[in-house]
């Protein structure tokens, strides 16, 4: 169908089939790692043909028998979309999941026991994976966008983990996807010096912009079992506009980047910027786009819509990333104008995107979403109810832990009011007091930096809680004071989760 014109390795191109001819080769429980990052680069057609084998796999096993379902590991860069998560867990066909997803079919499998979840910092996968704690890799089924006559792949929008996966996987299935664009050849940046402790080395990297690496994935060609042709584009949802409540919060970062320009704190050209995926991250982007900077970098996982607008607008002069995540609209935009995007966008693999050394050296300001925030400033960004997993941690403890900023961002009410983003005790902790620095809400931005716990608590409250919620945490914080229990970080252990409990029993957080 596509002439195999973007096989050019004569040995590869033997091994052209059917995504279920492809997928007939994956064992039941076996270690899978796809490619895949943020709804880019992920494999479109044999995840689909296994989760139909497994499904009809899975409906003929008799109940008597004892026999067990059909189920594989599936390791990724990041979240997929719903053609790999969606379709393999609506099947069961998950055993394990690591390290973050965003699908709702597979939050539902997780947070019913059905799916085991690794939720972990995405610059760790790299190091688990060679130390061996997953176990073998069986087969890794990999998207690029063409195959070279030495047999090396052109990755495709995202690079991810897929080194790693090449590297360990017994077995590859390529899947040569003709939708992505063929001018990606060259704007990845594909590092191979690291190495796990006692023998790993400084990575040289001093500038977002600054290539170290080598342009393509190399790929032992003995390994590959199997070639799938492709023609089907990324899967991401497009943004919201943003709202008033997205904009407010924009605009307090805005005015604290002024401010912190104007003390000498931060360069005119601000440090590079780490960008969460979602509203309000994108929100953040436009303002941004619309005040006064030009030449801003990017040291980031993902590029999205509204770091493309800033490129083409001159505020920023590059990004590295590790996947594109743009809307439908934002897909077209690239692929129209690639050209001017290709000497100005680096693709790196997620252990360098995301690598604590790089973003210490960096000094990136990294901008993160939250579910909670408690009063001393921990913040919960993966459990809803201390339970229930969202999403996961993604890279933004790789940014926050080691940027030089680290901002986190939310409306200060969840549930149409009945929740409040600031609590006594968040119920679940991604990110401690020790690593959280600014926190902003629609109401105000507060910054922590310096404080004692119990400022910190005065500030956050004063700056960030909803008016329906400030005066219920001044009395929970004045009364764990006045308890004499401790007076470093005061709390009413009887109360302190109360706030959730209150929710789950009545429907609303408010007293
Ligand atoms: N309690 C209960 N539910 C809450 C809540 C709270 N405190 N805060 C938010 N929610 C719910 C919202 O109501 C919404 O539910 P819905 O989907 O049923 O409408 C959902 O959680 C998402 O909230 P929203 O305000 O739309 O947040 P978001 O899309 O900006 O995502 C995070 C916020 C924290 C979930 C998201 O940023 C995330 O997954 N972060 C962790 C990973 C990360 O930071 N990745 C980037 C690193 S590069």
């Amino acid at each position: 169908m596509f002439s195999k014109a973007r096989i050019l390795c004569p040995v590869l191109k033997q091994k052209v089939m059917s995504a279920e001819a492809a997928a007939a080769l994956i064992p039941a429980g076996a270690n899978v790692g796809m490619s895949g990052f943020t709804g880019a680069g992920y494999p479109k057609a044999v995840p689909n043909a296994l989760a139909e084998r497994i499904k009809e796999h899975n409906t003929q096993i008799d109940p008597n028998t004892g026999e067990k379902p059909f189920r594989i590991n599936v390791w990724t860069g990041a979240s997929t979309a719903p053609e790999l998560d969606g379709k393999l867990a609506e099947v069961d066909g998950i055993e394990m999941r690591l390290p973050f997803q965003s699908d709702p079919i597979c939050r539902d499998r997780i947070n019913t026991g059905k799916m085991n979840y690794v939720d972990l910092h995405l610059s760790e996968v790299a190091p688990y994976a060679w130390s061996g704690f997953f176990g073998n890799m069986d087969v890794a089924v990999i998207e690029v966008v063409g195959i070279r006559e030495d047999g090396s792949l052109i990755p495709s929008s995202s690079l991810g983990n897929n080194k790693v996966w090449i590297e360990q996987a017994d077995k590859i299935i390529l899947e040569v996807n003709y939708k992505q664009n063929a001018r990606l050849e060259g704007m990845h940046d594909v590092y191979y010096g690291t190495a796990l402790p006692p023998n790993r080395k400084p990575i040289m990297l001093t500038d977002p912009a600054q290539r170290i690496g080598e342009a393509y994935l190399r790929c032992d060609t003995d390994k590959v079992i199997a070639v799938v042709e492709t023609n089907s584009p990324d899967r991401n949802s497009p943004f919201k506009p943003s709202d008033e409540v997205s904009k407010r919060i924009a605009e307090h970062i805005l005015a604290f980047f002024e401010d912190e320009i104007k003390r000498g704190r931060l360069p005119a050209e601000l440090l590079p910027l780490q960008s969460g995926v979602g509203n309000i991250p994108n929100a953040v982007l436009e303002a941004l786009d619309s005040g006064p900077y030009k030449n801003l970098t990017s040291y980031t996982e993902v590029i999205q819509d509204g770091m493309l607008k800033m490129l083409k607008s001159g505020t920023l002069a590059m990004a590295s990333a590790t996947a594109f995540s743009l809307s439908p609209e934002g897909i077209e935009e690239f692929d129209k104008n690639i050209e001017f995007y290709r000497n100005k966008i680096l693709l790196r693999p997620q252990d360098i995107s995301n690598h604590p050394e790089i973003a210490r050296r960096l000094g990136v300001i990294a901008m993160n979403g939250l579910i909670e925030a408690d009063i001393y400033g921990n913040v919960n960004s993966t459990h809803i109810m201390g339970s229930r997993m969202m999403n996961g941690i993604g890279g933004s403890g790789d940014f926050a832990r080691n940027g030089y900023l680290s901002i986190f961002m939310s409306p200060s009410t969840a549930k149409g009011g009945s929740i409040s983003a600031i609590v006594p005790m968040v119920s679940h902790v991604d990110h401690t007091e020790h690593d959280v620095k600014i926190i902003v809400t629609e109401q105000g931005l507060a910054d922590l930096r310096g404080l004692s716990p119990r400022q910190r608590a005065l500030e956050i409250i004063d700056k960030c809680a909803h008016p329906d919620f400030k005066e219920q945490l001044r009395d929970y914080f004045e009364r764990a004071c006045a308890s004499g229990r401790g007076m470093h970080t005061p709390h009413l252990l009887n109360e302190a989760l109360s706030w959730h409990q209150r929710f789950e029993e009545t429907g609303s957080m408010l007293a």
